[in-house]
């Protein structure tokens, strides 16, 4: 939700910002605006929409400067204006900020009660008013800045320019992320890695309360709340700028659904010994004994990593036994939760920068919970703030609409289900290795899926994408996967779809069935597969259509039912879960890219959501 960029160095830096904000994109927004620094002034360009309206207006008329700050609005407070779109100026100040602003009406009425006037909506311009009254009490930049964020509650990452000061950059961090690159001769700052990797892979990532002054030469890093300075970790970045681009396919979303057979191998590499049955994962801190001790789990997530939660739940209670409970972040952070030092904390997150699984995280700390996190993204705050950290190596996902993060997630959790059962003596060698083994085939077949069946899905699209409504429906392992699978098509082609357990369907949903009201069964071969059949029969009867993704054994037996039927390789029931994820993606691909709509930045969402 909204993108940072800022520039400081020995390039013309507009069209550099502007690239920089296209690859932050994905993060969703509404409105765009840079301002760079020229002839000590601002020169500052805005525009409501996409980025290409910006730079259309920055074609006719270029900025210049080598040195500034851009910003992708995600509206908030205020319409998506150009007007409110950042940067926001008070005097030789120019502002942009991502996150809330939680106390800005107090903070908006001192201010106008001491002569300030505010020419947009947004609570960000307060920010710009609070650092200039600072600078006109003398302080310089570094100072007003920390001075005015002292007055400042809620989440934020600010990047600030002074026009009679055009040597520095000052940026803060609060609730909100924000990435440091360290060039030569020249440095960048950004919410997130994508928008330098073209120009750095050094990079350090800003904790909660800190600060830092950017100039040409160099970066000076200190905490927010008593002006310390601190020396930072710098990082390399293994992602190559190749990695961030679309590599031919028509959307992001498509290639990273093509990325999969990689990213789960990346997900399982060095962590598997086959001969031994073993599954390393020295990232998770705890000893053999502690875990061994665990109660139960509780997973806390939100949107698709809750997905994945769901299946590793089903898969850390079939492998080790113990009990788990998949909690939306959202709703876990406020009511109470029981969690102690015998259970263990489980968040995931591709972004590691989702504010509620954050709080939800913080609160789960606090009861004195181990946290392993499962997450994607290096360095995020997620991966800081947990006791352990099991990265996913799925690689940067843009496509707003998680898909590889999703099946490497789920991977992450077959491997900690397996380590589990190992630890608690419930899983011996030979038994482990089966499941490793099971495991180890799954980007096999992934790889074979991808390169067969674009016609079906084609067909599919054409007949569907004028449908109002959808249902999917799993049983088992297969539920979670049925809720990804409507969460996907809701959020590319804006149809409505429902995820239902099958055998709740008719406890309800069944109401729904008619002509127009297609439903997608996810229906592989194992113990639920003629329960699921004759579901589908039931849909049949009333006359709706039937999508149906089983496995190559359940074709023929779905054929004589389904209007369509999908197939994915056999495989055992608890590896059938990473396949049938894939067609879920492509209906929703397919339907989407027919009817038109934005596949890779749908309307209203962000990826990362950094505010509740
Ligand atoms: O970065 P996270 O995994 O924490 O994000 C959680 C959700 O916001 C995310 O999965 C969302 O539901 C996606 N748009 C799903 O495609």
């Amino acid at each position: 939700m909204c993108g940072i960029i800022g520039y400081i160095g020995e390039r013309e830096c507009s069209n550099l910002i502007l690239e920089g904000l296209r690859r932050l994109e994905y993060r969703g927004y509404d409105s765009a605006g840079i301002a760079v620094i020229s002839d000590g002034d601002f020169d500052i360009r805005r525009a409501a929409g996409k980025l290409d309206r910006l730079a259309t207006s920055l074609a006719g008329e270029p900025l210049h400067g080598t040195v500034g700050i851009g910003h992708t609005r995600w509206a908030t407070h205020g319409a998506p204006t150009e007007q409110n779109a950042h940067p926001h100026r008070a005097g030789d100040i120019v502002v942009v900020h991502n996150g809330i602003i939680e106390n800005h009406r107090e903070l908006l009425r001192e201010l106008i009660a001491s002569g300030h006037e505010f020419l947009s909506e947004t609570d960000t311009e307060i920010v710009a008013h609070l650092v200039r009254r600072e600078r006109a009490a003398g302080l310089d930049l570094r100072a007003s800045v920390r001075a005015a964020l002292q007055h400042v509650e809620g989440a934020y990452a600010i990047a600030v320019m002074d026009c009679q000061h055009p040597d520095t950059i000052v940026a803060a961090k609060n609730a909100s992320p924000l990435v440091v690159g360290l060039g030569e001769n020249e440095n960048f700052i950004a919410s997130d890695i994508p928008a330098i990797l073209n120009h750095t892979r050094n990079v350090v990532f800003l904790d909660e309360g800190q600060m830092l002054e950017l100039t040409r030469s160099g970066v000076t890093f200190f905490r927010i709340d008593d002006g310390s300075p601190f020396e930072p970790e710098v990082k390399h970045i293994s992602w190559t700028p190749a990695m961030a681009e679309k590599g031919g396919y028509k959307h992001f979303m498509l290639k990273e659904i093509h990325e999969q057979p990689r990213a789960v191998t990346d997900t399982m590499r060095e962590r598997i010994r086959l001969e031994s049955g073993q599954v390393d994962l020295p990232e998770l801190t705890l000893t053999a004994e502690s875990l061994s001790n665990i109660h139960r789990a509780v997973v806390i997530a939100c949107g698709t990593s809750w997905h994945a939660g769901m299946v590793g739940e089903y898969l850390i209670e079939q492998f080790a036994r113990i009990p788990v409970e998949v909690e939306l972040a959202s709703e876990f952070r406020y009511r109470h939760p029981v969690v102690d030092e015998h259970t263990l904390v489980i968040a995931v997150s591709q972004s590691g920068e989702t504010a509620d699984t954050i709080a939800a995280l913080k609160e789960s700390k606090s009861h004195g919970a181990h946290v392993l996190a499962i997450c994607n993204v290096v360095g995020s705050t997620i991966t800081r703030l947990a006791d352990s950290v099991v990265l996913t190596h799925a690689g940067p996902e843009v496509s707003v609409a998680s898909t590889k993060a999703f099946t490497t997630q789920i991977v992450a959790l077959y491997l900690l289900a397996v380590r589990l059962g190992q630890v608690r003596g419930l899983l011996d060698a030979e038994r482990s290795t089966q499941l490793l083994q099971d495991l180890v085939e799954v980007p096999i077949h992934m790889e074979a899926m991808l390169h067969e069946g674009e016609a079906t899905y084609l067909e599919m699209a054409k007949r569907f994408s004028h449908s109002a409504n959808m249902l999917y429906l799993g049983r088992g392992l297969s539920f979670p996967i049925a809720l990804e699978g409507a969460l996907k098509l809701k959020e590319l082609s804006y149809i409505h779809a429902e995820g239902y357990a099958a055998g709740e369907m008719k406890h309800g949903p069944i109401a729904l069935i008619e002509e127009s009201v297609p439903s997608v069964f996810v229906c592989p071969d194992g113990p639920n597969f003629e329960k699921t059949v004759g579901n589908i029969a039931e849909i049949k009867a009333r006359g709706g259509p039937v999508i149906a993704v089983t496995c190559v054994n359940g074709k023929a037996a779905l054929e004589a039912e389904a209007d369509f039927v999908l197939t994915v390789p056999s495989s055992p029931e608890h590896t059938q879960v990473l396949l049938t994820s894939l067609p879920m993606q492509l209906i929703a691909y397919h339907i989407a890219d027919f009817k038109g709509t934005d596949v890779d930045q749908p309307r209203n969402l962000a990826k990362s959501v950094t505010v509740e």
